[in-house]
C-alpha cells in the first residue's frame, strides 16, 4: 500500500532553501550540488502517528487531489475526511438521484495510500439538498428517508471507512437540543434511530456523534456526555464522539484533556475531528508561534488519553480551509501555508507524535508545487519569500527525480540539462523584499509519478 505513494518527503524538507554562502549550494559546470539536508531526521506526521496508534486525519476535497495537494495528503496522513463530498447534498442532489464520484474518488485515494476514511456526515441539518429540506414530511416518511439515506450510503461503503459521523451537531450552545428538521418531525430519539440504522448498514464502522464547542467542560459538551451515558445504557450503537475543535487564537479551552478523559471514561472513543486555530489576518510570526503551541496543546491533550483515536485537521493548507469564507479577516488556520509550506503549527504537531523536527530558519526559502496536473502535463510553481532578509537577485535549482522535463516557463529563465534544472529571475522580479516574494512558473511533462523535489535557492 504505501509503495504507491509518490515521493517520500516530509513537509518539512518540501521547502527549501536559503543562499548559497549559508547552505553550501553551488552550481558549477551546470551541476547543482545540493546542499546536506538539514531536516534528515523529519519523519512524515502519518509515521509518527502509527508509532502511537493514533490518527492523524485531514479533511480533503476530492478534486484537488494531485499535484502537491495530493501528495500532501497522502504523504503525511494516516486518515481522510472528505469535507464536502459524502453531506446529503453532494451525494442525492436530486431525489433518487446519486453522485457518488467524489466521495468514490477520496475513498479510493486512500485506499491507494493505505488511510483510514472517517465518513462525514449522515444526519445534519446543513448542507441537505433543497428537495429534502424544502419537502413537508410525515414523521414516518421523515424516518424512512433518515434510515434509507443512512442504508443507501453506509451500504456503499461497507467494510471500507472505519468511521462515520453519523448525527453531526445536534445541541444549541446551552445544552439543549438543536430545532432542526430531525429533532422536529421525530424527537430527540432520531439520533438513537440513525446510530442504530447504521450498525446495520455496517458492523464494523465506528458510530460518533459530532459536534463543536464542546472541547471543553460546558453545558453543551455536558449535554453531549448526558446524552451518550443514557444512550450506553439504553444499548445503542454508540462508539464515539467527535470534538471538532474549530478554535481560535488564544481560546483553547483549558479543560480540554478532561472533558476528552470524562467521554473515555464513559467507555467510548473521542477524536478531535476537525482541528483548526483561526488567527486575525495578516497572521504575525508572534501569532504563528502562539499558533503552534496550541496545537501542540490540543495534539498533547489527545495522546495523553489512550481512547482518544487521533486528531483530524480540517484542511491541511490555508488554501483549503473554509474560514475566510466564513469569518470574513480570519484565517491561517491550518498547519500549512497557502503555497503549501509547513508553518510553526506542522512542526508543533510532529512534535507533540514524537517528531523531532527542526523548524527552517532560513531568512529566504524557494517552496515548489505542481498546482495542476493532468494526465501527461503538469503546471508548476515556485514561490521565493523572505522574511529578515532581502535577495537583489536569485536562482534555484533542482533535480528531478522522476524523469519530468520542463517544456516552458515564465517570469524566470529556467534551462533543463538532464534532470538538473536552474532558474534565474527575470529582468524585473529580482529583487525580493523583506518580508516580500516573488513567484515563477512553468509547464513539464510526467509520467508514471511526478514528485516534488527538494529546491535549492542560492
Ligand atoms: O460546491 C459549490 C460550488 O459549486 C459553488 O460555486 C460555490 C460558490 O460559493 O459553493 C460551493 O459550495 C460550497 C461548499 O462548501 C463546497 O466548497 C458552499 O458554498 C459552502 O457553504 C460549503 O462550506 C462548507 C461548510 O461546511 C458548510 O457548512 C465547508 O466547505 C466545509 O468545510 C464545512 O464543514 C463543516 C463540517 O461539515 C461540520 N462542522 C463545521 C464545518 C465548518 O463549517
Amino acid at each position: 500500500m504505501r509503495s504507491l505513494r509518490t515521493g517520500s518527503t516530509p513537509a518539512s524538507r518540501v521547502t527549501r532553501v536559503l543562499t548559497g554562502a549559508l547552505t553550501g549550494f553551488a552550481l558549477l559546470g551546470g551541476l547543482l550540488l545540493s546542499a546536506p539536508a538539514a531536516h534528515a531526521a523529519d519523519e512524515p506526521l502519518r509515521d509518527l502517528a502509527d508509532a502511537k496508534g493514533k490518527v492523524i486525519g485531514t479533511a480533503v476535497t476530492g478534486s484537488k487531489l494531485t499535484g502537491t495537494y495530493g501528495e500532501i495528503a497522502a504523504r503525511e496522513f494516516n486518515a481522510l475526511t472528505p469535507g464536502n463530498a459524502m453531506k446529503w447534498a453532494s451525494v442525492e442532489p436530486a431525489r433518487g438521484s446519486f453522485d457518488w464520484a467524489e466521495a468514490d474518488r477520496i475513498v479510493d485515494f486512500a485506499e491507494a495510500n493505505g488511510q483510514q476514511v472517517r465518513g462525514h456526515t449522515l444526519v445534519w441539518h446543513s448542507q441537505n439538498p433543497d428537495w429534502l429540506t424544502n419537502g413537508t414530511w410525515t414523521a414516518a416518511e421523515l424516518r424512512r428517508l433518515m434510515t434509507d439515506h443512512i442504508a443507501t450510503e453506509v451500504g456503499r461503503y461497507r467494510g471500507r471507512l472505519a468511521t462515520w459521523d453519523v448525527v453531526n451537531e445536534p445541541f444549541n450552545e446551552d445544552g439543549t437540543y438543536r430545532q432542526t428538521l430531525w429533532y422536529n418531525g421525530l424527537g430527540a430519539d432520531y439520533i438513537a434511530e440513525a446510530l442504530t440504522a447504521a450498525r446495520a448498514a455496517d458492523p464494523s464502522a465506528k458510530l460518533y456523534i459530532n459536534d463543536y464547542n464542546v472541547e471543553g467542560v460546558n453545558a453543551k459538551s455536558t449535554a453531549l456526555y448526558n446524552l451518550v451515558r443514557d444512550l450506553k445504557a439504553r444499548g445503542v450503537p454508540i462508539d464515539g464522539v467527535g470534538l471538532q475543535a474549530h478554535l481560535i487564537l488564544g481560546q483553547v479551552p483549558s479543560t480540554l484533556q478532561q472533558n476528552i478523559q470524562r467521554f473515555a471514561d464513559l467507555g467510548v472513543d473521542v477524536a478531535i475531528t476537525e482541528l483548526d486555530i483561526r488567527i486575525d489576518l495578516p497572521a504575525d510570526s508572534a501569532e504563528l508561534a502562539q499558533q503552534a503551541a496550541e496545537y501542540r496543546q490540543v495534539v498533547n491533550a489527545c495522546v495523553a488519553v489512550d481512547r482518544c483515536a487521533g486528531v483530524t485537521v480540517w484542511g491541511f493548507t490555508d488554501s483549503d480551509s473554509w474560514i475566510p469564507d466564513t469569518f470574513p479577516g480570519q484565517g491561517a488556520a491550518t498547519p500549512y501555508d497557502e503555497n503549501y509550506a509547513p508553518k510553526p503549527a506542522y512542526h508543533a504537531i510532529a512534535e507533540a507524535l514524537g517528531g523531532t523536527t527542526t523548524p527552517p530558519t532560513d531568512a529566504c526559502t524557494a517552496t515548489y508545487s505542481v498546482v495542476n496536473q493532468w494526465n501527461t502535463g503538469f503546471t508548476g510553481q515556485v514561490r521565493i519569500a523572505c522574511d529578515g532578509a532581502a535577495l537583489s537577485s536569485w536562482k534555484v535549482g533542482w533535480s528531478y527525480g522522476a524523469g519530468q522535463q520542463i517544456t516552458q516557463a515564465w517570469n524566470a529563465t529556467c534551462n533543463q540539462s538532464g534532470a538538473t534544472v536552474t532558474c534565474s529571475n527575470a529582468s524585473y522580479n529580482g529583487t525580493v523584499p523583506d518580508g516580500g516574494s516573488v513567484t515563477f512558473g512553468f509547464n513539464g511533462t510526467w509520467s508514471g509519478s511526478n514528485p516534488v523535489p527538494v529546491v535549492t535557492l542560492g
